[in-house]
Parts: C-alpha cells; structure tokens; sequence
C-alpha cells in the first residue's frame, strides 16, 4: 500500500481531509453539506458568482437544501465557497458535479468538465482523491479525465486517486435525499474504489462499490435509460388508449395491482428535467461509435417527444368540441416546473406547450407556485410572468394541467374552468364533462 493511501485513509477516517466540492448546483450543494454536517471542512468551487456568495451568506439558492441547515455549517467555517481554483492547492478530496448538457445535434458537451478538470489539474497534487458525479458516456473518467492528471510523478492510485461516482439525487423527493440514497463507487484501480468507499461512508448511509469507473458509469445511465423507456411506453400506451377510447390511467392503477412483474410509470406532457430527457443521448452515443445502434432510446425519445404536440392537439380538439378555435383563444397553463413540488424548468414540456400553443394562435399565461418568471430562451420566445391561478383559470377558455403541484386548488379549479386538460390525472375520482384527460 502506498504512503499516499495510507496517509488519505487516516485524514478520511479522522475526518480532517479537506473536502472540495465542484460544481455547487443541485447535485454538488446537498453533497457539499452532507460532508459539512459529517464533520468536514468543505470548500466549494463554483464558476458562477451569485452562487459562490449566496453561498458564503449562508443563503440557500436549492430548495433541497434549507438555509436553516446551511446558515450554521456556513457560521461554524465549515462550509465555504469561492471561484479561485487556487484552493484545490490545500484540498485533500475533490467531487465534481458540473453539467453535462447535450449539444443540439445531441451530442454529448463534455465542456463543462473538460474546463473544470483543466482547472483542477492545474492545483493538482499527491495524495489526492478525485470523483467525477456529473452523469456521463462509459469511458468519461478513463479516456478523457485520467490523462488530464496523470504525469510521470504523479500516478493513479499510488500518487492520485480517481473514481466515478454517479448522482442519483431526485430534487423535491421527501423520502430519498443524498444521505440516504445509496452511493455507487468505482475506481480506476482498486486502491482508488477503496479510498472512494472510504469516503463516502464518511458522510453517507450505504456506499456500493464496483470494479471500475465504467461499471459506475454504465450504472447510472442504465436507470436513466430504464425511466426514460417505460415512460415512453406509458405515454405510447396513453396515444393507444386515447384512440380507442379507454382511461389509460384506470389501466395503470389495476395493473399495477399486480404483486410481482410490474411496476407503473405514467404518461405525461413530456420529459424535463437535466436527467431522463438527456443522459440516455450520452449512451447511444457511445454506442454508437461500436456500431451498436441504441434502439430503444432512439424511439422512447421519439415517442416522448411526441408528447406536448399530442396535448396541444387535445386542447385544439376539446376547444374545437365547445365550438371554439384554439386561435384566439385564452389557454393557461397549470405548472411549468418539469415535475411536481419543485422549481427546476430545465428541458420542461410546459416551454414546449407555450411555445406550440402560441404557434397555433392562443393567448397564453401560465401559473407555478415555485416559477414565479420564465426566461426567453430557445424553447420561449419571449419573457412570461406567473399570473394567480385561480383567476386566470376561471378567465381562461381552457386550463391545462401540466404540472400537478400540490399547492393547486384543484377542486376550486374545475369549478370555475370552461374546460380542463389533464395531462397529470391531478383531477383522478373527479367526474365532469369538463375534464378531458391525457
Ligand atoms: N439535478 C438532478 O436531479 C441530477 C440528478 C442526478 C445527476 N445529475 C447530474 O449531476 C450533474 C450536475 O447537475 P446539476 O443539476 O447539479 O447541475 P446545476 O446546473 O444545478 O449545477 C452545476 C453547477 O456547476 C457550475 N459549473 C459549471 N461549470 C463549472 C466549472 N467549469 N467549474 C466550476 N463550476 C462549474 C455551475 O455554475 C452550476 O452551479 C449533471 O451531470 C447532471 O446530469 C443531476
């Protein structure tokens, strides 16, 4: 065993590593203060600015995170943030969680950790441990990191130590946070899996170690890959329901009544999120350069995709029914969030909805408890401003449900509504002409 390993385990064990967190978003922010709360000094390092002195305010900007937990850890120095990656100098652990976007052509933009590693690398040294957690291509940590920091005096797993880890955290799940969530660890060598172990079950409940960074890799985008198809069989299955006239959500419930070889997933408005809608991309991707086609997620993503053209076709339908033109008419739009209870808009169908739904002529606003503006972007063409739901419901000629917020009154909703589109079964038991379902 290396001097490096053993003097690493001590620090982790006696929890006096110097801990740095890169990336301070939904993923790196939570992890950040896991390790705070277990007794770490923890630096993050974040390029963006508001973020790194919110941060050191002890002002939370991640609704996961409450700044009641934050404020204390930030009080008692231990938890601090900059945007100098000069501090990697001192740090003894680094965990990485930068975005990892698709380009357009849905490629995969390894950007973000290519500058981020690039920065790291400069303040590299012995005896450190570093984790890639942003949601990656098998070979990322191998290929395309390792020879970023591996010099002739500086070796992996003697000198250095280098892990993937993937981040399963899901925002705005009351049940399963970071701490809770079991953590997957591979290591490009065996020392590197076992100091990575090591250190997680510091700060977290139940670390699984694997052989090597493209198990950890492949494990991640496998239950990505996994949601991102059943979803799109459940909305396949919605499109086939819908046509021949039957309640796909009645469906659902009694199947999944079933005890054993079956596990429900619903139909929807479409994907959101930084997750399902792109990390299977980061796999057909790499599939592809071995000639393997990846099937499955090219007609999950169709079909998915598919879906805010489908709701905006049952609100022109329904409008058409109660003698009206969608053209025109008033449309507002219940939720923007990409699910339930959280305020991340990221890949949201409801941008598509708008953005389609203006196409065809209707007057859009829009109500979100945890969305109070939306931002011209690619997917919107212009700035919106979150109205008072009960109101702009009760004034439009149809409402449609596309995020069920539980802080919806949805009974006050479908009283005063001409018509509903429900594309989230928020209004399920709920019998009325007005209701037309997804
Ligand atoms: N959000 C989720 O629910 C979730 C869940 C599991 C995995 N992931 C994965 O985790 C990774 C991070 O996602 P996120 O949702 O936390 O993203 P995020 O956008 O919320 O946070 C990323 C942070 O990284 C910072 N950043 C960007 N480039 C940087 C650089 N070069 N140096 C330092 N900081 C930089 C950004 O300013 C931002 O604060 C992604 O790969 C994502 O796929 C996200």
């Amino acid at each position: 065993m290396s001097k490096h390993v053993q003097e690493l385990k001590k620090k982790i064990e006696s929890h006096q590593a110097r801990v740095g967190v890169v990336g301070l978003g939904y993923v790196g922010l939570p992890l950040a203060v896991e390790f705070a709360q277990a007794g770490f000094s923890v630096m993050g390092i974040d390029i963006d600015q508001s973020k790194v002195d919110s941060l050191n305010r002890g002002v939370s900007y991640i609704q996961d995170v409450p700044t009641r937990i934050l404020k204390p850890l930030v009080d008692a120095g231990k938890l601090k943030a900059t945007s100098d990656f000069g501090a990697v100098a001192v740090l003894d652990t680094i965990n990485i969680a930068v975005p990892t976007p698709l380009r357009k052509t849905k490629d995969p933009d390894m950007s973000f950790i290519v500058n981020a590693c690039q920065e790291i690398a400069k303040h590299a040294h012995a005896g450190m441990l570093i984790i890639l957690e942003s949601t990656t291509y098998p070979g990322t940590t191998d290929e395309l990191m390792l020879p970023m920091f591996e010099k002739p005096d500086l070796k992996v797993g003697e000198h250095f130590f280098l892990c993937f880890s993937p981040e399963r955290v899901d925002p705005g799940n009351p049940n399963f946070q970071t701490k809770n969530i079991p953590k997957v660890v591979g290591g490009i060598t065996e020392a590197c899996t076992e100091l990575g172990a090591l250190f997680y079950g510091q700060a977290l409940e139940k670390v699984v170690p694997v052989s090597s960074t493209r198990v950890a890799e492949m494990v991640k985008l496998l239950e990505n890959t996994f949601r991102m198809i059943n979803i799109g069989l459940a909305n396949e299955i919605a499109m086939m329901c819908d046509r021949i006239g039957i309640n796909v959500w009645e469906v659902i419930d009694a199947a999944a009544t079933k005890p054993f070889g079956f596990m429900p997933f619903y139909p929807g408005p479409g994907l959101g999120g930084h997750c399902i809608p792109i990390d299977p991309f980061y796999l057909s991707w790499k599939t592809k350069q071995s000639g393997i086609e990846a099937r499955f997620i090219e007609l999950a993503g169709y079909i998915n995709g598919q879906m805010p053209h489908f709701v905006v076709d049952k609100v022109q339908n329904a409008l058409n029914d109660h003698s009206k033109a969608l053209k025109g008419s008033k449309v507002h739009v219940l939720g923007v969030a990409y699910k339930r209870d959280i305020d991340d808009v990221r890949e949201s169908p409801a941008l598509d909805i708008i953005h389609l739904l203006e196409k065809r002529g209707a007057k859009v606003s829009y109500s979100d408890p945890f969305v109070a503006k939306l931002r011209a972007d690619e997917f919107l063409l212009h700035a919106m401003t979150a109205v008072d739901p009960d109101q702009a419901s009760a004034e439009a000629d149809c409402v449609v449900i596309v995020t069920d917020h539980k802080a919806f009154d949805y009974a006050g909703i479908l009283k005063h509504a001409k018509l509903v589109v429900d594309t989230r079964n928020a209004l399920k038991g709920n019998k009325s002409p007005k209701i037309v379902r997804l």
